[in-house]
């Protein structure tokens, strides 16, 4: 909840600007310029989707805050977009350590794109939802890539690398606990009945399970 005292963070990151430290941040550390929110969405949905809630993106993730009521506050309070926009370009940089977001998830143009994106739709009523962005895959691989699986688990097939969920590859689940458990959720497993149709979940199962 470190969003939460937003005003430490704001000036922790507009300090790093103006102090020239910015460049790491891309573009002179303001992302407002450089991000594009419309590609953001997308990448939000692939990268971060799994851990946050966010309503604009449709995703549920609940290990690590929920984007929109990280923001809702601070915007009452009036904050600008583009502080917003750094203050998500850093946390994607520098999470704090041991609290359990990987550093560096995206990177350059795409880094900024996601804070772009973030920036302009979390816990923001006065935006219309921007719409699109929803996981079209019909490819039980891509379901697999778009639905952010890999962010958890390990699967060969994938070439992902994931360690929050169980190693596909070792436990080899079942047909029917595939499709279970991507419905339904569990523990620290979002459901994804809202996001993925009957067709995507059981491409996904199919793809899991080697089919
Ligand atoms: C594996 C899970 C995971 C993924 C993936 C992830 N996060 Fe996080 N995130 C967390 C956790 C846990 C926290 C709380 C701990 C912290 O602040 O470092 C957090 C904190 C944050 C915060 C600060 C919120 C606050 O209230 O302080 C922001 C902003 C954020 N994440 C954005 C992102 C974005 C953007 C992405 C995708 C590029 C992303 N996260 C991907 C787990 C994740
Ligand atoms: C935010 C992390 C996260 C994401 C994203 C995620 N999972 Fe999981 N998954 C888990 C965790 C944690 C468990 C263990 C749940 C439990 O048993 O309590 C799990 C369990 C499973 C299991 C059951 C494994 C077993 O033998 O018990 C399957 C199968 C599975 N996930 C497939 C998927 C697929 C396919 C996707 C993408 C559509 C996905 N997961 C997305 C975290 C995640």
């Amino acid at each position: 909840m470190r969003l939460a005292a937003l005003a430490c963070a704001c000036s922790l990151a507009v300090g790093l600007a103006a102090a020239g430290c910015g460049g790491q941040l891309g573009g002179g550390g303001v992302v407002g310029a450089n991000g594009d929110a419309a590609s953001g969405k997308q990448l939000f949905v692939e990268h971060c989707g799994s851990c946050h809630t966010m309503a604009d993106a449709g995703t549920s993730g609940t290990i690590g805050p929920n984007m929109d009521d990280a923001f809702a506050g601070s915007r009452e309070q009036g904050f600008e977009e583009s502080t917003f926009a750094d203050v998500v370009r850093w946390q994607i940089a520098y999470p704090g350590i041991g609290l359990g977001m990987p550093a560096d998830i995206v990177t350059g143009q795409d880094a900024d794109d996601v804070a772009a994106y973030v920036a302009r739709y979390a816990g923001n009523p006065d935006i219309e939802p921007s719409g699109g962005g929803e996981i079209t895959a019909t490819e039980g691989s891509e379901v697999f890539a778009q639905a952010g699986c890999g962010s958890c688990h390990t699967l060969a097939a994938a070439g992902s690398s994931g360690t929050v969920g169980p190693d596909l590859d070792e436990v080899k689940p079942s047909h029917d606990l595939v499709v279970d458990r991507v419905t339904n959720g569990q523990g620290g497993m979002p459901p994804f009945k809202d996001q993925l149709s009957d067709e995507q979940i059981q491409a996904v199962a199919d793809f899991v399970t080697g089919g």
